[in-house]
């Protein structure tokens, strides 16, 4: 059974199309086998993103880690403004996430391999993930904890995990060292944004 966080390359491509509106924009994505939520944008991601758009920062420098095949990081992208790198362990969800980016010639950043921060040079103002909880705690923590290490000083770390997989013992974990606030719930979904002491 492959998982959407492996590189199968031999899973069959069987391309498909995803519609997201923010506001008066639209956006299409492709998705295909393989990669998380490959037939529905994921409510977590959707209320994420929405809810980091409500906080307005425009033309920031931001990284999406995790990115998938591309909605978080490309939204920001295109509606705030903004620089966005993103990254993924899994290729074909990179492959996806550089397909979409082209369809936005607006957009300014890009999307590469990265298993965690391995790849990722330089600081971001924001860091926005939505973790891949299925490869377990560990490598959640080192997303989540890692993101300080490529934040600028007054840099911001938003993210969503929803209750049943354990939100609220990660945000203490975080909080031990970190200021951590819950700014927005629904659905069992917490939204975080966490940020130095
Ligand atoms: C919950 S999904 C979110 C995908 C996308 N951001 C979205 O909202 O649709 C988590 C993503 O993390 C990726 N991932 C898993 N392990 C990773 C790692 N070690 N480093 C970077 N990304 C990883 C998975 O391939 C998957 O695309």
């Amino acid at each position: 059974m492959s998982h959407y966080f492996e590189n199968d390359q031999n899973l069959k491509s069987e391309l498909r199309e995803l519609s997201y509106k923010y506001n008066s924009s639209f956006f299409k994505f492709n998705s295909d086998n393989g990669v998380f939520s490959k037939n529905k944008i994921d409510y977590g991601s959707k209320l994420l993103l929405e809810t980091y758009l409500n906080e307005a920062n425009v033309n920031v420098r931001v990284l999406d880690v995790g990115c998938g095949y591309g909605l978080i990081g490309i939204v920001i992208g295109v509606v705030t403004d903004s620089y966005v790198d993103m990254v993924d362990v899994n290729r074909r969800a990179v492959h996806l996430a550089n397909m979409n980016i082209k369809k936005y010639k607006e957009f300014k950043g890009q999307a590469f391999i990265s298993d965690a921060y391995e790849n990722v040079n330089g600081l971001y103002d924001v860091i926005i993930t939505n973790p891949p909880i299925r490869v377990g705690k560990n490598k959640v923590l080192e997303i989540l904890e890692g993101a300080f290490d490529h934040l600028n000083d007054n840099g911001s770390l938003y993210f969503v995990i929803r209750k049943d997989q354990g939100a609220l013992s990660i945000k203490k974990i975080l909080e031990s060292t970190k200021v951590v606030d819950t700014i927005n719930r629904d659905k069992g979904y917490f939204i975080f944004r966490a940020k130095k002491k």
